[in-house]
């Protein structure tokens, strides 16, 4: 009797193999993030960062749990073209190669900001017809050169004030509020396949930031210039409350035919974190997820790195950090567990 029980598991698990492919039953480890959010048609990726490619832990785990990679500075103006028309695009190939070797893709990040720009750049004064020449060059050959290799470009980074204004930048300043098409429409002809956004924080919720970005997508697609979607870096602070909102303000852009990508994502706290702050941050982690989830066209998250080893927060904030949903020593944190279960 036992013997013929046996011999029935025996051939179900036969049966089981057969149908599901050894695979399925040999290993039986948990879904990714990437997995998971596939499962939706979205991705879920993470900035990384060129001198943190030396650590070994970090690097399997980069390339194991995400499906997309930012690099988080490694394509800036700064490392791109540190001298005028000399350029240098060692750093983002580095990050590019791992990605493929991962099969990720590549979020291009980013081609016009004010920050992070060589001193060639900011050590002189331009006439508007010099910049011009300068930027549509810097523009077409980082496009270029990653045709085909990156799916979208953060084309022009926080373009706007607070209160919706212009920020006065050396590109506003010179050029006025056109270099913003005449950015999309450069970054478009040297890669006509690739998504082009703007990208912004501060405006994950609807409010004069991100009415901004509204209206100038309605302009810019009324006037037929390329432009494919709104990227919010979501960089949430507990001491700010959770953007309400933020599901609203993505279906509004998805309803002008835009994507919408939350590119930056991280949730800091006043140090030291403690089982409240971090519980607060998960649900806050599993919030942003579902909103995402919940609106057509929201193509997938991104963390600002995902590990709190390589956060930029502590630098920037003091007395601030454990923003990302694995600690310092590369363990999950509930914010972890929190993305999963929303994405199941
Ligand atoms: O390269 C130098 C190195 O030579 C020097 O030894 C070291 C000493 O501090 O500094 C290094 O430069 C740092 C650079 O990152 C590269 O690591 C800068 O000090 C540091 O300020 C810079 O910070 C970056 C920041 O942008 C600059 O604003 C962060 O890594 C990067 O994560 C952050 O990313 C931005 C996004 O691009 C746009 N949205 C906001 C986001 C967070 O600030």
């Amino acid at each position: 009797m036992r013997k013929n029980r046996l011999a029935v598991v025996g051939a179900l698990a036969a049966v089981l193999v057969a149908v599901t492919g050894p695979a399925a039953v040999a290993h039986d480890e948990p879904p990714t993030l990437a997995d998971l959010a596939q499962r939706h048609g979205r991705y879920f990726g993470s900035a990384t960062d060129n001198p943190e490619l030396t650590d070994a832990p970090y690097v399997s785990l980069l390339g194991s749990e995400f499906d997309q990679i930012t690099p988080g500075n490694g394509m800036k103006w700064y490392a791109t073209e540190p001298q005028q028309g000399v350029f240098d695009f060692s750093q983002g190939d580095e990050i590019v190669d791992l990605a493929r070797a991962n099969h990720q893709k590549v979020r291009g990040h980013t081609l016009v900001w004010h920050s992070q720009l060589p001193d060639w750049l900011t050590g002189r004064e331009w006439t508007a017809g010099e910049l011009r020449v300068v930027l549509k060059k810097h523009i077409q050959t980082e496009v270029r050169h990653y045709r085909g290799k990156v799916f979208a470009w953060d084309v022009v980074n926080e373009a706007f004030n607070e209160d919706g204004t212009y920020r006065d930048t050396i590109f506003y300043r010179t050029l006025g509020p056109g270099y913003i098409a005449d950015a999309l429409r450069w970054a478009h002809q040297a890669d006509p396949r690739v998504k082009l956004y703007p990208n912004d924080y501060n405006i994950e919720s609807i409010g004069p930031k991100s009415d901004a970005y509204y209206r100038l997508a309605k302009e810019l697609r009324a006037q037929g210039v390329p432009l494919h979607g709104i990227g919010l870096q979501a960089h949430l602070a507990l001491q700010y409350g959770y953007p309400a909102t933020l599901e609203d303000n993505l279906r509004r852009f998805s309803r002008l035919g835009l994507e919408t990508a939350l590119t930056e994502v991280d949730i800091r706290m006043y140090l030291p974190a403690d089982e409240e702050k971090l519980a607060t941050q998960a649900e806050w982690y599993g919030d942003l997820t579902e909103a995402c989830l919940a609106v057509r066209r929201c193509v997938g998250i991104t963390l600002w790195d995902y590990t709190d080893k390589y956060s930029w927060i502590p630098a920037f904030f003091e007395g601030e950090g454990a923003a990302l949903p694995w600690d310092e020593e590369l363990r999950p944190k509930p914010a972890y567990y929190a993305i999963r279960d929303a994405l199941k």
